[in-house]
């Protein structure tokens, strides 16, 4: 590996060049992190491993590292503003056990990207300030990341075995899992996810993805709950995903599988605002970091007011739904409102009750369920972009502090209005993914296809 070489900061020079380069990353950024990430991996094939092979595909990796360099850019003279962006990428970095000696691969890649790109516009002077600039912003990362390995115990992969595997609904199943070397598991905030890394027959490389710890902190294992993904593309063919497909179909109880330790922003803080209610807002398998930080009031015995909302598509996806119900009823000031997009008329129990359609903010009560009459309120929300970025945008419109409104991206980068035309899955047909759905008639969960009965 390169060593990292000593650079010193950027001059007023070099940072003049580089925010006079922003109208051009604008343009071109990119197209230069899409030939910075296509010549990287061709000459240094095992990166394939540490990168996530589908956003690489999708462009949703070029696109987030193009985000963030031009933000560097805009920024460089008050870094300041960058922090919770900053937070979040060492936050994945210290995940991936991204190592210091790597940011001189990137950087070289990276540099030699942008004169590829901007040909004669990337003059020696572009490219000199570019290189200085680019240490300073890797220094900040190096830091902050070696500041996260510290607070670990063990800074390595670490092998677990599957202790349980319990479906939670037709896409949801909970994996428990259980350090191999029988030494506790690392401590967690609640919101938290950890990596996870499979071999996925498709690819010759392994996989990493992140899942968010699904319940409160217990020494002895972890619990994550994993949707089964597949969506279909224009021609209407299915696409499993690669590692929660393996996750479903493949890993069993006993198997071992091979975890980092957790990492994130999205974490509920009970220090800073002990008392303020909370609002857990998600869809689908959003719930998941929320459930942890459910799990963590149930076992703090606290007693902040608490609204649950969630969205899912039917009964057969909802996945934790007893539970949920089972909680609510335990405290007087905790309540549920779960939307059913299959229901057409309304059921209630105590604390809980389930409406039809989608989340409508808007028709709840303002205090009794947003709580937005206490300006400490803390609002969680994880689900589609779309989803988590409107109900944002109600939320503040409705008078929440937008700093009290946090979310949770379950991908790369950040979130993203429309991030690829609906593509419209035929409604009728013999789903192509070869697992068994419970009725005739019923949307696939796997495939989106309505299913249907072939003689
Ligand atoms: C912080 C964080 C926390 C997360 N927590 C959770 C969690 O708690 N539970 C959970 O289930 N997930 C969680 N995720 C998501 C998880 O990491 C994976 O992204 C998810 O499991 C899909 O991975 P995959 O390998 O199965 O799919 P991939 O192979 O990565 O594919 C991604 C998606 O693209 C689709 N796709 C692939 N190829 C095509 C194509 N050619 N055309 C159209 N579509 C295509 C796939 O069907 C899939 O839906 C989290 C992610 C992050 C970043
Ligand atoms: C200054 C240099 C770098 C910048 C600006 C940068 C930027 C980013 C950004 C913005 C993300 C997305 C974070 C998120 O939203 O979750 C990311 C993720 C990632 N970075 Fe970096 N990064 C840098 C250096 C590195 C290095 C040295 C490596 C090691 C090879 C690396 C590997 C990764 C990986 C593997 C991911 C996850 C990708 C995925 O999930 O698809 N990065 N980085």
């Amino acid at each position: 590996m390169a060593a990292i070489p000593q650079v010193p900061p950027p001059t007023p020079e070099e940072i003049a060049i580089v925010k006079s380069t922003v109208p051009v990353l604008e343009e071109h950024g990119v197209t230069i992190t899409k030939t910075f990430y296509a010549n990287m991996h061709r000459e240094i094939p095992a990166l394939n491993e540490v990168f996530n092979q589908a956003n690489q595909k999708n462009g949703h990796q070029a696109r987030a590292l193009a985000a963030s360099v031009l933000a560097y850019a805009k920024y460089i003279d008050n870094l300041a503003v960058l922090g919770d962006a900053v937070e979040t990428i060492c936050q994945k970095h210290a995940s991936l056990l991204i190592q210091p000696e790597q940011y001189s691969i990137v950087g070289k890649y990276l540099l030699e990207a942008i004169k590829e790109v901007l040909g004669d516009a990337a003059t020696d002077a572009v490219i000199s300030a570019w290189g200085a600039c680019y240490w300073q912003l890797a220094y900040l990362f190096i830091n902050r990341e070696e500041q996260i390995y510290t607070e670990k115990a063990n800074r390595d992969w670490r092998e677990f075995i599957v202790e349980k595997k319990i479906k939670e609904s037709d896409e949801i199943t909970s994996f428990y899992l259980k350090p191999k070397d029988g030494k506790p598991v690392e401590q967690y905030q609640p919101g938290q996810y950890i990596s996870v890394r499979v071999a996925v027959p498709q690819q010759e490389w392994k996989q990493i993805r992140q899942y968010s710890l699904s319940t409160s902190q217990d020494p002895s294992h972890y619990r994550i709950s994993v949707k089964r993904a597949c969506d279909i593309d224009a021609e209407n063919t299915a696409h499993p995903g690669w590692v929660s497909n393996v996750l479903h179909e493949t890993v069993q109880e006993g198997d071992t599988l091979d975890l980092t330790f957790p990492c994130g922003s999205f974490h509920l803080d009970s220090k800073t605002t002990p008392d303020a209610p909370i609002v857990l807002i998600s869809g689908g398998v959003g719930l998941t970091p929320l459930m942890s930080m459910l799990n963590t009031l149930v076992d703090e015995g606290s007693d902040r007011p608490l609204t649950w909302i969630h969205s899912t598509r039917s009964q057969n996806s909802y996945a934790f739904g007893d539970y949920i119900k089972a909680t609510m009823k335990s405290k007087s000031d905790w309540h549920a409102i779960v939307y059913r997009q299959d229901l057409a008329s309304s059921e209630h129990a105590e604390n809980y009750k389930v409406l039809g359609g989608r989340i409508n903010l808007r028709a709840l009560g303002r205090s009794t369920d947003l709580h937005l009459d206490n300006p400490n309120t803390q609002y969680f929300i994880c689900g589609p972009d779309s989803f988590m970025l409107d109900l944002k945008e109600v939320l503040v419109s409705l008078g929440a502090a937008a700093g009290n409104v946090k979310y949770e991206r379950f991908g790369t980068g950040d979130v993203v209005k429309k991030e690829k035309p609906v593509v419209l899955a035929q409604t009728t047909g013999v789903c192509p993914v070869s697992h068994a759905h419970a009725e005739s008639g019923l949307r696939c969960p796997i495939s989106g296809l309505q299913e249907q009965t072939v003689a």
